[in-house]
């Protein structure tokens, strides 16, 4: 696919479900009795790949359409703990969120289960997830080098709580610790010292378990989470929020895209998802937050996004958990910034889809952009408005990895020359619609 200058970009537009609520809706629905009803599901791959693994593990799912023709998914769940063994490996196509989560939750049921993906998956960290959840109980079976995918993995029947403080910053342990904790008697602990995203703690609140949270640190930065296990959740309705990564791409576009004047529709602005709305406006982004709402136990907001100039900015490592998805494009809106930016404590990103520090870099460097990585920092110098463009021109090799994609072409819109990526099916794991979208808000994508 090639992204090219056009005119400004204008209207309206709404980005798909959150992916991360998404996956939550089902993995919770499906240990929960009774039926949940979920609206605004994410249909890409990463998400339907979720809802398959849950089928196969005993919840019934159905795709159903109301009488105003609403897509409505509904969840008949099996209870915490009832699990039943799949007779497949599980397959989670490219998503280290599905995979990791359910890895929580099979731990805490006493069920034997084979996780698989595809090549970009299986080369992500699993150790990180199946060492505390062998603290309680659950044992690896079978795993590739360094404890990554295919990984058999033996439920506990009688998981143990226990205390745990994350050694990295990451929502996708935290929470299969606690999914895991669902079923394990009395209090599991999860204590992070930087907060992450914290949807899987409201879920479990408005399904009905017992979980406490208290703010800690300086400038109240971390958390400390605990869950009463042998809870009985309860079928509840859920509500999927817009999805502020997948907001990110027109966002960027429409800031970098000379004349743009975009609104974007009830973008989720969880304060634990907003560091890029921060940084760009540090930058001097004109983003105006109208309409907020609270809609399903998250805060929801339309933004409204005008082209102006930007000028480079640093952005402190205590950000990234905020924005860990969004630095891509944030290389991006860099790029077109007058100035040097400066990212801080990127280190996570060299184990998502791709090695995406990496990616980012080439993603630059073939557009004619300064770019260069210093230990964990990423260094993007801008030329800004007085200085011109970027160069454009390149192609970009995605790795497999839908945000390169996506930054790549939002880059292309803006650049001298046209911006051409390998590979862009990616793009259907997180934002299924995206050139369409882009390409009625003015964009020109071939
Ligand atoms: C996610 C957590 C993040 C993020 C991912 C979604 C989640 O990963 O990158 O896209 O839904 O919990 P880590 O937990 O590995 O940082």
């Amino acid at each position: 696919m090639t992204a090219r200058r056009a005119g400004p970009l204008t209207g309206r537009a709404r980005v798909p479900g959150d992916k991360s609520i998404s996956h939550r809706a089902l993995i919770l629905g499906a240990l929960t009795v009774g039926e949940t009803t979920i609206t605004g599901l994410l249909e890409g791959e990463d998400v339907q790949h979720t809802a398959q693994a849950m089928r196969a593990l005993g919840a019934d799912i159905q795709r159903t359409i109301d009488g105003e023709g609403q897509v409505i998914w509904r969840v008949r769940g099996v209870g915490v703990g009832g699990f039943a063994a799949p007779e497949k490996p599980l397959d989670f196509g490219n998503s280290g969120t599905g995979c990791r989560l359910a890895m929580g939750a099979v731990a805490g049921a006493g069920v034997l289960a084979t996780f698989r993906g595809d090549a970009s998956l299986s080369s992500r960290p699993m150790a990180r997830v199946l060492a505390p959840l062998a603290k309680m109980g659950a044992r690896v079976i079978e795993a590739a080098d360094g404890g990554r995918l295919p990984v058999t993995l033996q439920g506990a029947a009688e998981p143990y709580p226990i205390v745990y403080e994350p050694p990295v910053a990451s929502a996708q342990l935290k929470s299969a610790v606690l999914l895991a904790g669902l079923a394990a008697p009395g209090e599991t602990t999860v204590i992070e010292p930087t907060a992450t995203r914290d949807h899987t703690e409201r879920m479990l609140k408005h399904f009905g378990a017992k979980i406490s949270v208290k703010h800690t640190g300086v400038n109240d930065i971390g958390r400390r989470i605990v869950l009463q296990g042998q809870p009985e959740l309860e079928a509840a309705p859920v509500l999927v929020p817009a999805d502020p990564s997948s907001a990110a791409f027109p966002l960027v576009a429409a800031l970098i895209v000379p004349g743009s004047d975009i609104v974007l529709e009830a973008v989720m602005t969880n304060p634990l998802r907003t560091g890029l709305l921060t940084t760009l406006k540090e930058m001097g982004a004109q983003i105006e937050t109208v309409n907020a709402n609270s809609d399903g136990g998250e805060e929801v907001a339309d933004l409204r996004v005008k082209a102006g100039p930007l000028k480079g900015v640093e952005v402190p490592a205590e950000r990234a958990p905020s924005m860990i998805d969004e630095y891509p494009v944030l290389a991006v809106a860099a790029a077109f910034a007058e100035g040097q930016t400066i990212m801080r404590g990127l280190r996570e990103l060299r184990v998502k889809e791709s090695d995406r520090l990496e990616a980012t870099v080439q993603m630059l460097r073939v557009n004619g952009v300064e770019a260069a990585v210093e230990g964990d920092n990423l260094i993007v110098t801008g030329k800004g408005a007085t200085l011109g463009r970027a160069a454009g021109g390149g192609s970009v090799t995605t790795h497999m990895d839908h945000r390169i994609a996506m930054s790549a072409l939002v880059m292309g819109l803006a650049s001298e020359q046209p911006v051409a990526v390998d590979d862009a099916a990616f793009i259907a794991t997180s934002f299924p619609g995206f050139a369409a979208l882009m390409r009625l808000l003015g964009a020109d994508l071939s």
